[in-house]
């Protein structure tokens, strides 16, 4: 993954570019606004979130004004307009899971990683934040992990360390 800073101008690599080009050839021509929001998509997994330059250089690419970017890109949480760790975890907190124990969830991830919602860790493994129902609701407490969104279900303390340790593990090896 790429990195980028908030202000860091943006050149999309070719291989990039020829990934939009195949999003965009999906749609009739002169519809190619339609491809923003999978073409958002592949900026994030290319850089990790989605900075300002590199929205404009979207709205260059799609011939549309920034600002159709811009609100696209703040309305949906699924994109990231601030760096965020390599793994964010984002954990439902809407009623039902809840009810389950999702509060006490995030309390301990935030003891175990040591930084608070939206922070990342030194080490820059890991974020995470609180999100709406993510239609798990008969497996909760539930989180999700992009930017394939793997689902972790009927979450407990124990089951959020052993997560947490694999992904260290994981991230070591690779
Ligand atoms: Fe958590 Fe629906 S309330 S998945």
């Amino acid at each position: 993954m790429l990195s980028v800073t908030e202000t860091q101008f943006v050149e999309f690599s070719p291989a990039l570019i020829a990934k939009f080009d195949d999003v965009v050839s999906r749609y009739p021509i002169g519809k190619q606004k339609s491809a923003l929001l999978p073409i958002l998509h592949l900026v994030q997994a290319e850089y990790g979130w989605i900075s300002a330059p590199a929205m404009d250089k979207v709205a260059q690419y799609l011939e549309i004004l920034p600002i159709e970017v811009y609100e696209v890109t703040t309305f949906y949480t699924m994109y990231f307009t601030r760096p965020t760790g390599k793994f964010m975890l984002e954990v439902c907190r809407t009623g039902p899971c809840c009810l389950v124990g999702a509060e006490k969830i995030m309390k301990h991830i935030e003891n175990k990683l040591g930084v608070r919602e939206g922070e990342i860790t030194p080490d820059g493994l890991f974020s995470w934040r609180g999100v709406e129902c993510l239609a798990a609701c008969g497996m909760a407490p539930v989180l999700q992990i992009g930017p394939e969104y793997t689902f972790y279900e009927n979450l407990t303390e124990e089951s959020v360390d052993q997560l947490i340790e694999n992904l260290k593990s994981n991230s070591l090896q690779n």
